[in-house]
């Protein structure tokens, strides 16, 4: 993407870095960043430039790091935080971006100005012109180390490695690519193959996802709320590989359902079209203000359901006593599968997390069984590419409980990796990292 021709190059620049500082800095997520920073510019090719610059910063920030380590002299302090992701900004722009290297290193330079730190300019500009002549040797040394290479932390690069022996480079440059944009055609408007027709005359390209029945990708990012039907509910957003929850579940009218973990609702409105809206589904949510962005989604689908604020782990609370004839649990997990569109994970997960993580899953699985009918189903779900998150999980699950059976499952997409549920790769098929498992509960 090339730079604004405007007079706007230092400030967007101004806007991304602070973008950058409030994720890395201040640990917010980039979630909330992004829309706040992009509602500052009107103009379509502005947002783009900013947006592509922050995205790629942060994807990109493990190697820039490391890149950056060989031109600095000195290690610069703590409270120049704005100044190293300065840095960053621009060396990311030398190496990824459309953008010419002399107006990316002199708009990237004049930004240093706003910083107040006089001393600053000095230093952006000669490390990023060194690195311009020295571009291939300090690229290679750089690359000698895999999780510098391909830009993820350390512990992360190993954990790939030991999941997948043969397969860790792809998952982690999977991690690195722009993800694409999956809608869900609801089914209850229109056939796909009419959703698909309508896009084509609005002239958005569009095509049909092979491994779901309602999934349609298109080949360019836009802003949906502008598409047609959208405000309809004539589609959701929603990646191939989440759509596949409810085609496992497979809901049928009149069932009784519990979705533990709702919230935005993109499988609990899948599952309700799915069944023609003829579902007893209790839509479940911890996060109150999440749980508005259920009722929004699925009143924008002109869908109804049950949905209540609740902990999943404390049934006790919420229950009334009537057993589910199938439970999807989308449980709280690593998000380390959706990297390629959430890249500032790799900055904020630790492995810490990953065993309260575990802990908690495990204590939601086990507060949930007792409510699920014998003889019904629960579907397990993370976005997470970790193993103790899932398959391991699932193991130590039903190695604890007497009543708990794995069912297989009979699908083409993903690595059956352990037998144990099933793995999606970020990237294979073009979606996003994911795990499925389907337990049955037997009669007593
Ligand atoms: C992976 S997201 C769910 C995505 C959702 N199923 C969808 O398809 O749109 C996990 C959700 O679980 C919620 N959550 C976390 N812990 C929970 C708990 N103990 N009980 C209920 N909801 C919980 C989070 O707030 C978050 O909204």
């Amino acid at each position: 993407m090339s730079s604004p021709q405007t007079n706007s190059g230092v400030h967007t620049r101004f806007v991304a870095l602070k973008m950058c500082l409030n994720v890395i800095e201040h640990g917010r997520s980039l979630s909330q960043v992004l829309p706040e920073g992009l509602a500052q510019f009107e103009d379509r090719r502005e947002r783009a430039f900013v947006q592509n610059l922050v995205l790629g910063t942060l994807r990109w920030q493990f190697r820039l790091m490391a890149i950056r380590d060989l031109l600095l002299k000195k290690k610069l302090k703590a409270k120049d935080e704005d100044v190293n992701q300065l840095i960053l900004i621009g060396l990311f722009q030398l190496l990824y971006s459309e953008t010419a290297n002399h107006a990316a290193v002199s708009e990237t330079v004049n930004v240093s100005a706003k910083l107040k730190k006089p001393w600053a300019k000095g230093l952006v500009n000669g490390l990023l012109r060194n690195f311009m002549r020295e571009q291939e040797s300090i690229c290679a040394a750089v690359d000698l180390k895999p999780a510098q290479k391909y830009a993820h932390p350390q512990w992360f690069f190993k954990a790939m490695r030991e999941a997948y022996p043969d397969n860790w480079q792809s998952v982690l440059e999977a991690n690195n690519q722009i993800a694409p944009l999956t809608l869900r055609n609801n089914a209850l408007q229109q056939t796909r193959a009419q959703l698909l027709d309508i896009l084509t005359r609005a002239e958005v390209a569009a095509s049909a996802h092979p491994h779901c029945s309602q999934g349609i990708v298109l080949t360019q990012s836009c802003d949906i709320s502008q598409l047609p039907t959208y405000h309809e509910g004539g589609f959701s957003v929603q990646d191939a590989a989440a759509q596949q929850a409810a085609f496992l579940l497979q809901p049928r009218a009149g069932e009784r359902i519990l979705d533990a973990c709702a919230a935005p609702g993109g499988k609990t409105s899948h599952l309700l079209e799915s069944a023609q809206g003829d579902l007893d589904l209790l839509a479940l949510e911890k996060e109150p203000e999440r749980l508005d962005r259920l009722a929004e989604n699925l009143h924008r689908l002109n869908l109804q359901c049950d949905y209540r604020v609740g902990d999943a782990g404390q049934p006790q609370a919420w229950w009334d006593g009537r057993q589910f004839d199938k439970i999807l649990l989308d449980a709280p997990c690593s998000a380390t599968g959706i990297i390629r569109r959430h890249p500032d994970i790799k900055w904020h997960r630790i492995p810490e997390d990953i065993d309260e993580l575990v802990e908690i899953q495990q204590h939601i699985l086990d507060a949930l069984w007792p409510t699920l009918k014998p003889g019904g189903q629960m579907l397990y779900a993370t976005c997470s590419v970790l193993p103790q998150e899932n398959s391991e999980q699932m193991r130590a699950f039903l190695a604890r409980t007497a009543d708990a059976k794995l069912l297989p499952l009979n699908v083409t997409w993903g690595w059956p990796g352990s037998q144990i549920g099933r793995q999606i790769l970020p990237g294979q098929d073009g979606m996003d990292g994911f795990y499925y498992c389907l337990l049955h509960k037997q009669n007593s």
